[in-house]
């Protein structure tokens, strides 16, 4: 007898064989027709069943989130909605779920809001919109890694804990085997991290960069796809405590095909899932159209959401730097009108999310590779142009997300870098090892860093990074 997936007996050609099947119900009407999910797809698979097939007792039991193994005839549909089905010869409950309870929650089979599923997070996996989400999570996780791997980078694990803040913006979760209420303090009255399990202060990562900055400089290509912690208090759409970055370093490589390899790879992974998970693609899309209804018609996309995506593949990102952007949001509408929260007066100023946000909607109506940023508002490890004032940054902003990748050129020279330090006061004896691949053999090498869940975002037509990771963190919630 073959076990088979849905997505596999519904691609099956061979009819009247027989299969096995288990999966949860997701409806039972008729008394006769059983929706079928076993996860495989966002399809459902039809199973009839034929009078005195099954008795009463069995049928009393079937109802929405049980989960069943059928044995059955596959035979080409009768109904419309499916090519095949599945008439069940035999069928048993392997898991029951009483109806009651089942209509307390969002295994229920009516719309609820992305709200609702999520305080209920460790069943929303259950519905079709979650599935669809982590299929698509799934697929681009492993287009990522084809990706590199094809191009013949090698992939590192770098620590989750770690002595250092490589963005230093001190925004780090602390990591400590210390009794919280006997803190041992040192002759100053501070708290004695010698006495702690590393024997001194960690924390858990920001970013995997300047570990896979050591590796690029022996593996030449290298990258990384792991969580990264951030206590950042923002409470937006777009940050998350815990999220997954991917992050490739490479070495003999300048800012200009950085920049390249970004968008090249970005431009991969969305084609991939063009081309690889179509009927979840299709669903999305039009569950994004559905949730435009509900928008003011000067809000709502003009796009479907598989359009969007081909546009992305198909176009070239606008390159611009600094400067030019500066000087567009100067000039902007929006600027003129004191639209803005943040008004764009000088040269110098960070760039906000609605800065980002005007230059790619409204301006550009592309995704944007902004580069050559003021230093003073970039990471320290970024190279310094010959402007002396200028660094070689780059992000890349996307519609409807913003900035989704950050990444520069390194600076590669010792006296540079240590200069540098000393301004921010870098701790340079606490980054010895950094410092050592600029002392033997140092190269030109750059990087970046995509933000993982803010890809599956864009892909998936969300607007909500909490609705693409499975359990998200973020300021007073770490449930489940
Ligand atoms: O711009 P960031 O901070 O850059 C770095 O961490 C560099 N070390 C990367 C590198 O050059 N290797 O973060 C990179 C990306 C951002 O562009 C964004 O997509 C994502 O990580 N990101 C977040 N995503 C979700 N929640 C947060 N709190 C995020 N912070 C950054
Ligand atoms: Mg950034």
């Amino acid at each position: 007898m073959r076990q088979l997936k849905v997505i596999e007996i519904l691609a099956e050609q061979k009819l009247l064989q027989e299969v096995k099947v288990s999966g949860w119900i997701r409806s039972f009407r008729n008394g006769r027709f059983i929706a079928l999910n076993d996860g495989s797809t966002i399809n459902n698979l039809q199973c009839v069943i034929e009078d005195d097939v099954l008795n009463k007792e069995t049928l009393d039991r079937l109802n929405t989130a049980a989960s069943i193994t059928i044995i059955g005839i596959l035979k080409e549909s009768e109904g419309q909605g499916q090519r095949v089905e599945l008439e069940v010869k035999k069928l048993s409950i392997e898991g029951d779920a009483n109806a009651e309870e089942v209509k307390k929650t969002i295994l229920s089979p009516k719309k609820h809001s992305l709200e609702l599923l999520r305080e209920q997070a460790h069943l929303r996996i259950r519905t079709n919109t979650f599935g669809a989400i982590m299929r698509v999570r799934s697929k681009l996780s492993f287009a990522v890694h084809q990706y590199f791997q094809q191009k013949k980078f090698q992939l590192v694990h770098t620590p989750i804990i770690t002595s250092s803040d490589a963005e230093g913006a001190g925004e780090t979760f602390k990591v400590s085997h210390l009794d919280f209420d006997k803190v041992p303090k040192n002759e100053e009255g501070k708290t004695d991290f010698n006495k702690d399990f590393f024997g001194k202060q960690t924390n858990l990562t920001v970013s995997g960069q300047l570990e896979g900055e050591t590796y690029a400089m022996g593996l030449g290509d290298i990258y990384t796809f792991g969580p990264t912690f951030r206590a950042e208090n923002s409470n937006t759409s777009r940050h998350l405590a815990e999220f997954w970055m991917i992050e490739p370093e490479m070495a003999f490589c300048d800012l200009d095909k950085n920049m390249d390899v970004a968008e090249d790879f970005i431009k991969f992974v969305v084609n991939y899932i063009l081309e690889h998970s179509k009927d979840d693609l299709a669903f999305l899309e039009k569950r994004l159209l559905d949730e435009e209804k509900q928008k003011p018609l000067e809000q709502r996309s003009d796009m479907p959401l598989r359009e969007k995506l081909a546009f992305v593949t198909e176009n070239n990102f606008k390159r611009v730097s600094y400067t030019e952007a500066i000087d567009i949001l100067k000039k902007s509408k929006p600027n003129k009108n004191k639209k803005f929260k943040y008004p764009v007066d000088q040269w110098g100023v960070d760039l906000q999310s609605e800065h980002e946000r005007y230059l790619v909607e409204k301006h550009f109506k592309c995704p944007v590779i902004l580069f050559n940023y003021p230093a003073n508002i970039k990471a320290f490890y970024m190279r310094l142009n010959d402007d002396g004032k200028t660094v070689r940054a780059m992000d890349i902003l996307f519609p409807g997300i913003g900035e989704i990748v950050g990444g520069s050129q390194r600076e590669e020279r010792l006296e540079v870098l240590k200069d540098k330090m000393k301004t921010l006061k870098i701790d340079q004896e606490e980054l010895y090892w950094y410092l050592d691949t600029r002392r033997f053999g140092t190269c030109i090498h750059s990087g970046f860093g995509l933000g993982f869940e803010r890809l599956v975002l864009f892909v998936t037509g969300m607007s909500n990074v909490r609705d693409v990771i499975p359990y998200p963190r973020t300021p007073g919630n770490a449930e489940f």
